[in-house]
């Protein structure tokens, strides 16, 4: 469903990814980790089509990310909670935010009503509908970011850091909110520093150096992580 190969990347002169391999499977939970600056958010930007690659390349669906033609289907599939939320925010309401994807996808009245009704009530958001979105606490503004990006169903979450700036009750209530977005039949990538976080998916990334350092099973990656210090197993 995601498939990269031999990915390189660089800013300026600075090489960012080198020599990215992965193949993300149908259904996959995987939580990409590794420490500053070594490429996490990069990568899910490059997945998306937001930027491209110096070489190498990534197919969503068996689309080239590469080619422009191809870059609305693909944005189509997927959905992105970007590192900080507020930088996602571009309604001056909740309901107009949430409502801005679908709008742009050309969903009908309708079908707007209905997914709109059922995103607010799966995150929790029902009655704040006519607030701010920069009045929202940073729990209910990272709860924003989940319901703008999964209203219009992808069939791929990207999300980067989606519990960072949350309380521990809010991280618990949001995580389950990506575990039942996940049983829904849907493909996960979650970037996290929380290895407790990153213990309870199905797969773990582990970049290092713009590099994959490993990659598998979470019961097989997740006992070697402790010996990387980055990580704070
Ligand atoms: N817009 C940019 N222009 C130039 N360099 C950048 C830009 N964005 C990121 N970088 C650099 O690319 C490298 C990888 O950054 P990236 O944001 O992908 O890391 P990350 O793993 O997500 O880190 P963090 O855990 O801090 O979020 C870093 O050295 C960073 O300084
Ligand atoms: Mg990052």
């Amino acid at each position: 469903m995601i498939e990269i190969q031999d990915l390189w990347f660089n800013y300026q002169e600075q090489s960012v990814l080198e020599g990215i391999n992965l193949e993300i499977k149908h259904g996959e939970f995987c939580a990409v980790v590794g420490g500053n600056g070594s490429g996490k958010s990069t990568l899910l930007k490059l997945i998306e089509g937001l930027l491209l690659p110096s070489s190498g390349n990534i197919t969503v669906f068996g689309m080239d990310t590469q080619k422009e033609e191809l870059i609305l289907e693909i944005r189509k599939k997927i959905g992105y909670v970007f590192q900080n939320p507020e930088n996602q925010i571009i309604a001056s309401t909740v309901l107009e935010d949430i409502c801005f994807g679908m709008e742009n996808l050309g969903f009908s009245r309708e079908m707007m009503t209905e997914r709109l009704e059922r995103v607010l009530t799966f995150t929790g958001l029902k009655g704040l509908e006519n607030k701010n979105p920069l009045m929202l606490s940073g729990g209910q503004k990272q709860r924003l970011a989940i319901a703008s990006s999964i209203v219009t169903d992808p069939e791929i979450l990207l999300m980067d850091e989606p519990l960072s700036m949350l309380d521990p009750e809010g991280q618990r209530d949001v995580f389950k909110l990506i575990v039942d977005f996940h049983k829904s039949n849907k493909t996960i990538l979650l970037v996290t520093h929380d290895m407790a976080v990153a213990s309870k998916t199905n797969r773990i990334i582990f970049l290092k150096n713009g590099k994959v350092e490993l990659s598998g099973e979470t019961a097989q990656v997740f006992p070697e992580l402790g010996k990387y210090e980055e990580l704070s197993v």
